[in-house]
């Protein structure tokens, strides 16, 4: 059986299509809501300055890997590998990856839900005269009502579906080009207001004066599959969006703009919220309602606070989808290319499983807040085996894949456009992919476990 012509896959037409889209995989709820609040929970400046050096040191050379293999093989996540290592068991960290983007998915879909809770909050100026004790309140106590995060969850599935499903992933990506550029001038303006705020010193220094003592080796290891998860790299995504990929554009500027952008971003949205969550006397380790709990409060302290508030729960679902989107993505392309689904079909099969998946997640900020194995909830262990097992496992083993199997000369090949582009970061480049990756990885992982 042939598989089906890369022509007849959704693609990308123009190149700033593919940067948007990249971009908007990685830029989500992973740069301004988990960054902060795991930021908060490991203790700040030191947590960040890990996760700096495996952005650079892993992340970088990962998605680079990523994009060489999407863009040679033009196939999904798991047949990319069959068809440049075929007979070979290469294909696992695909299936990884399905296994991971399930499982992301179905957590991330709540927390966008709560988003939207949010965003309709804003509209009914629902935090105006509210203090820091009783935005805590509002947060605590919609979370842990039983049905309507869960109605916010499918509605914000639905959206994702429906997306994947119509293919107008292209209008997102030009919508979103144009509205990720205004989420970062609210970010910034909020930047601006929260270094200004009394006591906002105090914020700054958690976030960037590093205290290796607060350092745990799970704080080092959730650094390291942050990184991964900001980026969307460890399960294939960015497989399958570059092997939408054109063969003249340039492999390595796109990866380096991508990884900076993002950090950037998620560097911004701790300087947003660090600063107030010390000048409001709200606990930096509140967990996964720090960005909903503290950034109402900034809102409130400055002009036109009611549409700036408005305006960023708007663009934070819009930044959501973007990503949703593209984890969906991996699972519906592996249905309709490997098993042969209908598009329809692997759509709305995929979307209807993960948002059952996502029910016990939801439910796990309330009535099942109890339900807990080794102290963690349902919510907290599919993030945990999702984002610090599966990608860190499965990026070790796309990075090898490229040093150790595809190896030098098809690499240079592949990064070089056929020789066009001059690669002088090639021998760095190898070398992290071959040694430095795969070593810290593996260290870090073992160590986080408790293994090592
Ligand atoms: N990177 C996205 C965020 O920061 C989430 C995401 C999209 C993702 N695609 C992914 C995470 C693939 C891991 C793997 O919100």
């Amino acid at each position: 059986m042939a598989t089906q012509p890369v022509t007849q896959r959704d693609s990308f037409t123009s190149k700033i299509g593919i940067i948007a889209a990249v971009a908007g995989s990685a830029v989500g709820l992973g740069n301004i809501w988990k960054f902060p609040y795991i930021t908060g929970v490991f203790g700040g400046g030191a947590f960040v300055l890990v996760y700096l050096i495996c952005i650079a040191l892993i992340g970088l050379p990962v998605m680079l890997s990523e994009f060489i293999i999407g863009r040679k093989a033009q196939r999904n996540a798991v047949g990319s590998f069959k068809k440049l290592a075929p007979g070979t068991l290469w294909f696992m960290p695909g299936i990884m990856g399905l296994v991971a983007a399930f499982m992301i998915l179905a957590f991330y879909g709540v927390v966008a839900g709560w988003t939207l809770e949010y965003l309709l909050k804003s509209v009914l100026n629902a935090f105006a005269g509210k203090n820091p004790a009783d935005l805590e309140g509002m947060f605590g106590g919609f979370i842990s009502q039983v049905t309507k995060p869960i109605i916010w969850q499918c509605v914000f599935m639905g959206l994702t579906g429906w997306i994947v499903l119509a293919g107008i992933k292209g209008g997102i990506e030009r919508a979103s080009k144009l509205l990720m550029p205004i989420l970062l001038m609210i970010i910034i303006i909020l930047d601006i207001r929260a270094i200004t705020l009394p006591g906002a010193a105090e914020g700054l220094a958690f976030l960037f004066k590093p205290d290796f003592s607060k350092l745990s080796a799970e704080g080092m290891l959730s650094a390291l599959g942050h990184a991964f998860f900001s980026l969307s790299l460890g399960m294939g995504t960015l497989i399958t969006y570059s092997s939408y990929m054109g063969k003249r554009e340039n492999l390595a500027t796109t990866a380096v703009q991508v990884t900076v952008a993002d950090t950037v971003i998620a560097l911004l949205a701790g300087i947003a919220i660090f600063p107030a969550v010390f000048a409001f006397g709200i606990e930096p380790g509140a967990g996964p309602g720090l960005v909903f709990i503290t950034l109402p409060n900034v809102f409130q302290q400055m002009p036109g606070g009611y549409f700036f508030c408005l305006l960023f729960f708007l663009l934070l679902a819009v930044a959501a989808l973007t990503s949703s989107i593209s984890i969906l993505e991996v699972v519906v392309a592996y249905f309709v290319e490997e098993l042969k689904l209908g598009r329809r079909a692997a759509t709305i099969m995929a979307t209807i499983a993960i948002t059952i998946a996502g029910i016990p997640c939801s439910l796990s900020m309330g009535v099942m807040s109890n339900v807990q194995f080794m102290g963690k909830t349902f919510f907290d262990w599919l993030d945990f085996i999702a984002a610090n097992i599966l990608l860190p496992l499965g990026g070790l083993l796309i990075v090898a894949f490229v040093g150790w199997y595809l190896g030098r000369e098809k690499t240079e090949t592949e990064v070089t456009n056929e020789g066009e582009l001059k690669a002088g970061y090639l021998p760095l480049f190898m070398f992290l992919a071959k040694f430095v990756a795969p070593v810290v990885i593996a260290i870090v992982f073992l160590h986080g476990l408790g293994l090592f």
